[in-house]
């Protein structure tokens, strides 16, 4: 199965886009991610404080926490505008410095998948992030003219999947660096509450508890759970999303109690009955469930971690007891080679 297909991807697709309703719109809304709440407050009021734009910020972690979500509050916060744009879709230095050049005192630059930006651009965006300035070449051979372009007191928020991919110059010019983490069922029950009410759909707290617990720690996946669960709650139940109704609707949906769909659970069979449980290196991963290492590092393996049923070692991934015990194989212990 294409990940991207999946119920469970947290893959953003069209429909969690746009306008969307469910995106709170102030830090007082954005429910979970402590730690990273708290201290871009601090910067956002030291910030307003000097009367000054905000240092640039690197957001990393895995896809569908609120990064895009996250630069949208602090654009607000800054009394900014958010400009978004991603790492592939700036080909050539001029994508960048259109951008950069149209852009307001104060505003908010995102670029999303920041590691994937070519070396080219990357390039502007140094004297960018450290002078506000671009220079420009203009012409070519013998009549090439440098242009220098100062720019507005802009802040520039990156998002990637993948820190440890970035240039050291690069991560090196976000003066504040903030971790994402994987959300609780809690803090993702409080979530899906919040766009159940939002989006007028009766619900239960048990009901928003188990499409929490099958969330994979991702509001994304919280919420598209959501509406698929009401579809089934308006068909087979009485329009409310009870704690039964949902675990019939997710059942149906193949998204197991821990979130868990039907390559995650091919992909732990395979490294069991193939493997012994591993250490199984990543090529060979993708390999057997014919997906890219990069997919399976970002999209399933955070997961799977975080509720201990697969670990990483320099040997190559092991499944863990916890995962025999939820797919009910025997755990016969793991072949030390
Ligand atoms: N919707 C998506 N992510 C959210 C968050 N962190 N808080 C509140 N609503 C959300």
């Amino acid at each position: 199965m294409d990940y991207e297909n999946r119920m469970v991807s947290n893959e953003y697709l069209p429909e969690d886009d746009g306008d969307n309703p469910l995106r709170p719109q102030t830090m007082a809304d954005y429910i979970g991610q402590t730690k990273v709440k708290e201290n871009l407050q601090v910067f956002i009021d030291a910030a307003r404080l000097r009367g000054e734009a905000l240092d640039h910020v690197l957001l990393y972690g895995p896809p569908g926490l609120g990064k895009t979500t996250l630069a949208g509050i602090v654009a607000g916060e800054m009394g900014g505008t958010l400009r978004i744009t991603a790492g592939p879709a700036l080909e050539r230095p001029g994508d960048l410095a259109a951008l950069l050049t149209n852009l307001d005192s104060g505003d908010v630059l995102f670029i999303d998948e920041i590691h994937r930006l070519p070396r080219t651009v990357e390039e502007i965006l140094y004297p960018a992030m450290e002078d506000f300035a671009i220079d420009i070449i203009n012409g070519k051979g013998q009549g090439a003219a440098s242009i220098h372009l100062p720019l507005p007191r802009f802040t520039l928020i990156g998002a990637t999947t993948r820190a440890g991919q970035l240039s050291a110059p690069l991560r090196d010019r976000f003066g504040v660096v903030l971790r994402l983490e994987l959300y609780s069922p809690q803090e993702l029950a409080q979530i899906v509450t919040r766009s159940a009410h939002i989006l007028d759909i009766p619900c239960e707290p048990d009901g928003a508890l188990e499409v929490a617990t099958r969330s994979r720690g991702t509001p994304r996946i919280a919420n598209r759970l959501l509406k698929r669960v009401r579809d089934f709650a308006q068909v087979i139940s009485d329009g409310i999303i009870t704690g039964a109704c949902a675990r019939q609707a997710l059942d149906r949906l193949e998204v197991d109690e821990l979130g868990l769909d039907m390559v995650d659970r091919r992909m732990l069979q395979a490294m069991i009955r193939h493997y012994a449980g591993g250490p199984v290196g990543l090529d060979t991963l993708a390999a057997v469930i014919g997906e890219e290492a990069v997919t399976i590092e970002d999209v399933y393996e955070p997961y799977l971690m975080q509720i201990g049923f697969l670990s990483r070692t320099p040997r190559g991934r092991i499944v863990l007891p916890a995962a025999y015990e939820h797919l009910g194989i025997e755990y016969t212990g793991q072949l030390t080679l």
